[in-house]
Parts: structure tokens; sequence; C-alpha cells
């Protein structure tokens, strides 16, 4: 079989290690041949590709981004996109498509299954929100910037008499706020899944100030005051629908100073917890589901996400997978809240 690998949506540290397993497996294993498609949908609507066979996959488990790259295109935008793609596939005697990615790049995949494409998912994203899947790989490694960067923050704070808010990636999941506030002891963690009270956040920061110790509070991007709205850059949507968000972190500073008359400045960790090397836990789950998506290629098992169950990697139906985001649930958030003021 002729297989096309392509990459789509925000980046996150592990996709590398899955194009690797699926590439070694495949070739050394199976005997199938690889097709790499490049930026996301771009690449079979375009008909964009590189080569990828097991040369081209040595030496990239530890390397963020994608040797794949990326883009947030959306065939289903643009017009005669699918059937573009359809023969673009039959030009380049492409049999099946791997796609991976996240609600978007695997909201384009169910479509395309739907369709007749032979395709298999691969579920990724940061920002954990995906349904049928445990974890996705990703996420696990923006954590651990995030909570290596609260830690470093406590100290600077403590020194300035200041307080820091730390604003993190998710947008409708606060999955990354409420991992790294955990591990590094925030003050106070704010997510998108329940709207904060301010008067309640400037108790916590002063409370944290009056017995000197610096707070640190942990805000998701998509977070909103409980009489305010999402904090958008610009007005702008991408090919998905989605705003640009960013400026929660600078708001609520702002808030902070003007209450409690001490300084609070705001760090934006932004695509920092996207780039770079994938921690262990990362590089396995990765290697995992990429082992489990060329097998599902090999026996046609087409419209299937990998997803990791408890320490089980199975197969999902692409359409159950991307049916609904996965968030928070408010017994979880209120395990953090234990540890606010
Ligand atoms: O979906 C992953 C993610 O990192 C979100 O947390 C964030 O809102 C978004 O992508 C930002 O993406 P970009 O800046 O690449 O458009």
């Amino acid at each position: 079989m002729r297989i096309g690998v392509l990459t789509g949506g925000g980046d996150c540290p592990g996709l590398n290690a899955v194009i690797r397993a699926v590439v070694r497996k495949g070739v050394e294993v199976y005997g199938h041949e690889f097709v790499g498609f490049k930026d996301g949908w771009k690449g079979p609507l375009e008909g964009l590709t590189k080569p990828l066979g097991v040369p081209e996959v040595r030496g990239i488990l530890p390397r963020g981004g994608t040797i794949l790259r990326s883009s947030r295109t959306n065939p289903f935008k643009i017009e005669g996109g699918v059937e573009k793609i359809k023969t673009n596939l039959a030009n380049l005697g492409v049999d099946a498509l791997v796609a991976i990615g996240g609600e978007d790049t695997l909201g384009v995949a169910t479509k395309l299954d739907e369709l007749g494409v032979k395709v298999i998912g691969v579920p990724k994203t940061i920002d954990n929100d995906l349904g049928a899947t445990d974890f996705t790989f990703g996420f696990d490694t923006a954590v651990n910037i995030a909570m290596e960067a609260i830690d470093r923050l406590h100290t600077t704070a403590e020194s300035h008499h200041r307080a820091v808010i730390v604003e993190v990636m998710g947008r409708h999941a606060g999955w990354i706020a409420l991992h790294a506030g955990l591990a590094g002891g925030a003050n106070v963690v704010l997510i998108p899944e329940k709207k904060f009270d301010l008067e309640k956040v400037v108790e916590h920061v002063a409370h944290r100030f009056k017995i000197d110790y610096s707070p640190i509070v942990v805000i998701a991007e998509g977070a909103m005051p409980s009489d305010g709205d999402l904090i958008t850059q610009t007005g702008e949507l991408d090919a998905f629908g989605h705003v640009r968000l960013g400026g929660i972190g600078n708001w609520l500073a702002s808030q902070i100073e003007k209450a409690t008359g001490k300084e609070a400045r705001c760090v934006v960790l932004g695509h920092t917890q996207r780039g770079g090397t994938p921690t262990a836990f990362d590089r396995v789950l990765a290697t995992r589901f990429g082992l489990q998506a060329i097998d599902a290629v090999h026996e046609g098992d087409w419209g299937k996400m990998v997803a990791l169950r408890g320490t089980e990697i199975v197969r999902v139906p692409l359409v159950e997978a991307t049916k609904e985001l996965k968030t928070v649930p408010l017994h979880r958030y209120a395990e953090a809240e234990v540890f606010f003021g």
C-alpha cells in the first residue's frame, strides 16, 4: 500500500515521534510505502508532497515541531476541495491517509471518511481536550514547561514582592492551567470552564501577600470573569472559525494592581508551551499511537482514531472522537481549589 501522512493544526511536541513510528513499522514490518503531505490538509489539497521513508525519519524522535510542517487549512471551506483531494490522492497513487491532528484536522478526517477517503486519525494537542482519549501527546510536555516556568516565577516574584499572573494556552479547556497550577503550587488557577469572581481572586492574592509569600495566579487564555467575555487579540477568525485569544492575563494583572496596590506582572507563556523536545511520556505515547495507527491501516480498519484508555492503546470511531470537547469537570477543579488563597 502507498500511504500518505499529514500533520495539521497547531503543532505539538511528539508529532515527529508518531511519524517515525508509522513509517518504521509500516516499511520494516509491513513493507508499505509512504508519501509525506506538507502543511496539513493543504498538502493533499494542492498535491504538496515530500519523500517519507526510513532515512527521512532517522533522528527525529526527540525533535519538536513537525518535519511535515502544518497549517490550519480547511478543505471544506474551499470550492471543490474534497474533489481536489480525491484527484490528487488518485494521481499520486495514495491508497490511504494517516492524519495526525486535533479536533479540526480530525473533524476534516471524519467527513472525508464519510465521503469514501480511507483515513486513520491520530490525536494530538497540547490542550488535551479531545474526547475519546484519556490523554493526547504534547500535553505532558506543555504542562512540564509551564510548571518549570511557575517554579522560576515563584522565586523572582518573592524577591520583588510582586504578584505574577501566568497566562497559559487553553481556549475552551483548562487542562494545562489546572495541571501546571497544581504541579507548580499556584495561589489561584482560572480556567475557561468556570467564570471567575474577580473579588475572590483579589482576596486570595491579598492573603498570600499578608503571609509574605508571593502570589502566582495561573490563568488559561480562554478564562473569563463572571461579568465579562473572552479577550481576543484580533476579531479575525481562522479557517475553522477560531478567534485568536490572548490578553486576559494582562487584564487581570492590572485589576489586581488596582485592587491591592501591589505590583502585578503578567507572563504569557504562549508558544513556548508548544515548542521543543517532547517529554519521555509524550515520546512513548506518540510512538505507541503511531504503531497502532499503522496496524489499523494495514488491517483496513478505516474511519478510526487511536486512543489511550487507561494504559492501553485502542481504536475508536473518528466520529466519536470529534463529537465533543473534553473539558475539565468541576469536581477536578474543586481538587485544586483546596489550595487557593
Ligand atoms: O490548539 C492548540 C493551541 O495551542 C491552543 O491552545 C491555542 O489557543 C491555539 O493553538 C493557538 O494557535 P496558533 O497561535 O498557532 O494559531
